[in-house]
């Protein structure tokens, strides 16, 4: 599935304008690894955790030595993690202390209307809004800006973190627990020479930087057991795509995609990971002897140019022997799959630059007054994506409903992504097909490439299930009291 040739560029030269970055002070592999802190509540009572996270401007070190200004949840980047039981329901408070309009999206959530993140639906600076979430089922979710035409720099500046929500059949299987089961958030950044971060989405086609960061920090190095590990990747990253695999060439195990476990492990030699993508993974780091250095690399695919550099992302260490009492159950759920038979419609979407320069579907750009699709409550649809171009690809992201991709130019998935999605990679000259019934509420979602620089301008419709249903404009943010 990987093809293409590296294309190797000396660090800076790919931005025009910008050669005095500094990224090129960091040597990879040096900077320890660490995850995110995670967020208690502020309070809970016996349905439902209350939490709270300011959207703040912070001074933090991600370079080492230098001071990066970031918008961060709680002023950090990338955001605390939120841990959550499988219906307990979060109320979670965001309040804008930024000088810019935020809007939070709760991204894989299957959220009602009103707390989905509409990009219209903004939290002024001094103001906040209380989301209220579900958390009906298990999986890796993660939270970030979703404002009308500012997702990409609003995301690229830190507001970006992740979600996870465990269910009691999961917490039930031999996994990797506990320390073995860790977050891995992968972004690109490029700092300028006052280590500030640099923002530049080329013309609205892509914001690319040269350096590789996990958790906020450039390529770390993480220590490791010679055992197994859980590793919940996402990508965070605004328009860069990656080809993970292990400089050993051993295999990747996937345990679980956007919408949670498969069905059944797949061990992958190389995974293409798109922005906003998420796959749960087990490395086994008992086959290495003690003292191996295991790089996660990024391979080139067609079309992502792999930069100096930017073709590495961590490196595992095995530097302790533990014992190791972890699984990979042969069977890890029992995913409902929906057969495309049930299918009630199919709907066509090509995605395409129109001819001045920004990005449409099916020849439109956003329109808060149109909507482009109406399923009914619980009907099922196949809708599929046409990319008929050979110069960029498209993560596509529909809102409220995990699915399953049925083929690409006809084939099959390939046997990692077989699970629920909620973002389909549709390659250069590709054509993915997927199907989701629509369900549980009524209203109106949006649907987008979520390359965010596409997405902003202007990659992005909605789609209405059902009739009415609660205005996703109904519970506006509020101000703060003085
Ligand atoms: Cu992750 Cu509509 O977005
Ligand atoms: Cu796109």
């Amino acid at each position: 599935a990987l093809a293409g040739g590296t294309v190797l560029l000396p660090v800076g030269l790919q931005y025009r304008g910008y050669t005095q970055t500094v990224s090129g002070t960091v040597a990879p592999f040096t900077l320890s690894f660490r995850t995110p802190p995670v967020l208690n509540p502020v309070r809970s009572d016996s349905t439902t955790d209350y939490y709270q996270i300011r959207m703040q401007k912070g001074q933090v070190d991600i370079l080492p030595g230098r001071t990066t200004e970031v918008w961060g949840y709680n002023g950090i980047f990338p955001g605390p993690i939120i841990k959550q039981r499988a219906n307990r329901v979060s109320t979670v408070r965001f309040i804008n202390n930024l000088d810019v309009n935020t809007c939070v999206h709760l991204h894989g959530m299957t959220s009602s209307p009103q707390y989905d993140g509409y990009t219209l639906d903004f939290i002024s600076p001094g103001y906040y809004k209380d989301y209220v979430y579900p958390n009906s089922r298990a999986a890796n979710f993660w939270y970030h800006d979703h404002g009308l035409a500012q997702t990409a720099r609003n995301v690229y500046m830190g507001l970006a973190g992740m979600y996870i929500v465990q269910d009691d059949q999961e917490l039930a299987l031999p996994l990797p627990k506990g320390n073995y089961d860790i977050p891995l958030i992968i972004q690109d950044r490029q700092f300028a020479s006052d280590n500030s971060l640099i923002f530049d989405n080329r013309n609205q086609t892509s914001v690319m930087g040269d350096t590789i960061v996990v958790n906020g920090v450039p390529w770390p190095r993480m220590e490791v057991a010679n055992r197994k590990y859980r590793f919940r990747v996402l990508n965070a990253s605004s328009s860069r795509s990656y080809g993970l695999a292990l400089s050993t060439g051993d295999a990747l195990t996937v345990i679980g995609t956007d919408g949670g476990l498969m069905s059944a492990p797949v061990n992958t030699q190389n995974i293409r990971l798109a922005p906003a993508e998420r796959y749960d993974l087990i490395i086994d780091f008992s086959r290495y002897p003690l003292g191996t250095q295991v790089e996660l690399q990024n391979l080139p695919l067609p079309n992502n140019l792999v930069f100096a550099n930017t073709d590495k992302i961590m490196r595992f260490d095995v530097v302790r022997s533990e014992t190791d009492d972890s699984v990979v159950p042969s069977t890890l759920r029992n995913i409902q799959s929906i057969p495309e038979s049930s299918a009630v419609r199919t709907r066509d979407f090509t995605v395409q630059q129109r001819a001045d320069g920004v990005w449409a579907i099916n020849g439109n750009g956003w329109d808060r007054n149109r909507v482009d699709a109406n399923p009914q409550l619980e009907d099922v649809e196949i809708w599929t994506f046409r990319n008929t171009a050979n110069l960029s690809f498209h993560p596509m992201h529909l809102h409220l409903i995990d699915a399953r991709i049925l083929d690409r130019n006809g084939q099959p998935p390939f046997p990692y992504e077989v699970g629920l999605k909620d973002v389909f990679y549709v390659g250069e000259n590709e054509t993915v097909r997927v199907i989701g019934r629509f369900r549980p509420f009524a209203g109106k979602f949006m649907y987008h490439c979520h390359n965010m620089v596409h997405e902003d301008r202007d990659m992005m419709s909605q789609f209405q299930v059902g009739q009415g249903g609660i205005n996703p404009m109904s519970a506006p943010a509020r101000p703060l009291p003085a």
